[in-house]
């Protein structure tokens, strides 16, 4: 049964919340921990779904897994790793994308790997072929079976020329995480460079690992022989934080969020100030309200790091809702990620969607019959609605828009936003909100 939350709209959020850890960063630096022939220790982590379902898939594999997000501390000693059963790994790896980044550190470790039918938000058709071309070129072998893929390394890993078709976040990391313990040199076009990704290299500079990166998504990574543990704290969650930053604007109230860190929110703080936002960064964090100047429209296009994040787009369309003309925002990165806009108009926005490339440069989806684009015209006064979370970023938004709506809205399915917003009823009481669960 999903759980609901009942939110009474129309109350300003004030106050202030804290975010730890990058979520994104979090669970692939403890996939990272088992290359390493010692305990690692990770601070910053949050109380999330994923960090759980991570620890529980180590576990499966005998890495010993202690401490928690209480004192946001894990400690993980892969002293003992060994083999799962294939069944309790489709048990644990429930609606993550995570595991297919077990692949080179189990073929390391023991040869061999199984991947279970993988979940993750429904926000496109989220293919891995890039993933299995990049084992496949390291050397291994992916055979398809009933219950997933086993993939199995009949010698070690050779180090490999790869050119990325796009530079995705996940085919980068399973470059690196394959790469520094393969034989010799390996060298990859067209890498992604998000600020967690850079945060993984560091980790695994931590741990031993020869890497280097150039300006122009090139990485380079000689491969070694024996990798230790790492000692880390894991950067701040930059998506939450933008989060935050869209339901103090969209709620006309004012947020102070602990850990924000300007470097990695820099394409989004030049977002927000143009629609009319506001902030102030110091040495804790970032303040962020609404501007009482007349608020403008802004033309929006989502990409890769450096651009502006497709994780940031959610949040910030409900924030475009209340800004004054046309927005215009250009899903680059996923297919189907601007579907969620139906309910905000069931709420009363007017967002209306296109199939064709608006404002920028065509992109992979221009001609494939996806309603990438998107137009939102403001500012529209939100109603109350009933509401199912349709997946993470989508939900959180939802949950922003039925705050800052007139009336009462149900947000259906709310269990899902525990995947990558730790303790938010927490902190939605921090900051004032009204709302009750049921
Ligand atoms: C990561 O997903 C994040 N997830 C996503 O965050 C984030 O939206 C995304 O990167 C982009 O920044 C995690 O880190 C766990 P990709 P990932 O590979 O690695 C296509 C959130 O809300 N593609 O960069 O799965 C793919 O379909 C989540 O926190 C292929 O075609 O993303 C997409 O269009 C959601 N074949 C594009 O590349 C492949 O084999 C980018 O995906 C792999 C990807």
């Amino acid at each position: 049964m999903s759980d609901v939350l009942t939110v009474h709209g129309g109350t300003p959020l004030r106050g202030e919340v804290q975010v730890r850890g990058a979520k994104n960063l979090v669970s692939k630096a403890m996939v990272a921990s088992l290359l390493g022939e010692s305990v690692s220790r990770l601070r910053g982590v949050p109380e999330i779904a994923d960090v759980r379902i991570v620890s529980g898939l180590l576990e499966l594999h005998g890495v010993d897994v202690s401490g928690g997000p209480d004192d946001g501390e894990l400690v993980l000693d892969p002293t003992n790793v060994e083999r799962a059963h294939v069944a309790d790994i489709d048990a644990h790896a429930g609606s993550s994308r995570i595991p297919i980044l077990f692949c080179g550190p189990l073929l390391h470790r023991l040869g061999e790997a199984f991947i279970p039918d993988l979940g993750g938000c429904r926000i496109g058709e989220r293919p891995i072929n890039y993933h299995m071309d990049v084992l496949r070129q390291f050397g291994a072998e992916v055979e398809k079976r009933p219950e997933g893929l086993r993939i199995h390394a009949p010698k070690r890993l050779q180090g490999t020329k790869i050119a990325l078709p796009f530079p995705s976040v996940g085919a980068t990391e399973q470059v690196l995480l394959t790469a520094v313990r393969a034989e010799g040199l390996t060298e990859l076009r067209n890498a992604a460079t998000e600020p967690e990704i850079l945060d993984l290299i560091a980790v695994l500079q931590k741990m031993g690992a020869i890497i280097s990166v150039d300006i122009d998504r090139v990485v380079r990574i000689e491969g070694v022989d024996r990798l230790e543990g790492f000692n880390h704290r894991a950067i701040p969650d930059r998506i939450e934080a933008a989060s935050w930053a869209s339901a103090a604007f969209a709620t006309r109230g004012e947020i102070f969020v602990e850990g924000a860190s300007q470097p990695d929110m820099m394409t989004f703080l030049n977002v927000f100030r143009k629609i009319g936002g506001a902030f102030e960064v110091d040495d804790r964090g970032i303040r962020f309200w609404r501007d009482a100047d007349p608020k403008r429209a802004v033309v929006l296009e989502t990409d890769v790091h450096p651009g502006f994040m497709t994780d940031w787009q959610q949040p910030l369309v409900v924030a475009l809702t209340q800004t004054s003309g046309l927005s215009i925002v250009h899903e680059t990165v996923y297919e189907n990620r601007l579907g969620f806009t139906r309910a905000l108009n069931d709420m009363g926005a007017t967002i209306q969607l296109y199939r064709e490339c608006l404002g920028g440069l065509p992109c992979r989806f221009g001609q494939r019959n996806f309603l990438h684009s998107a137009v939102v015209s403001g500012p529209t006064k939100l109603h109350g609605a009933e509401i199912e979370v349709p997946d993470l970023r989508g939900g959180f938004s939802y949950l922003i828009a039925a705050l800052a709506a007139e009336g009462d809205s149900r947000v259906h399915g709310i269990e899902l936003i525990y995947r990558g917003y730790e303790r938010f009823l927490d902190k939605l009481d921090a900051v004032g909100a009204n709302y009750e669960r049921g």
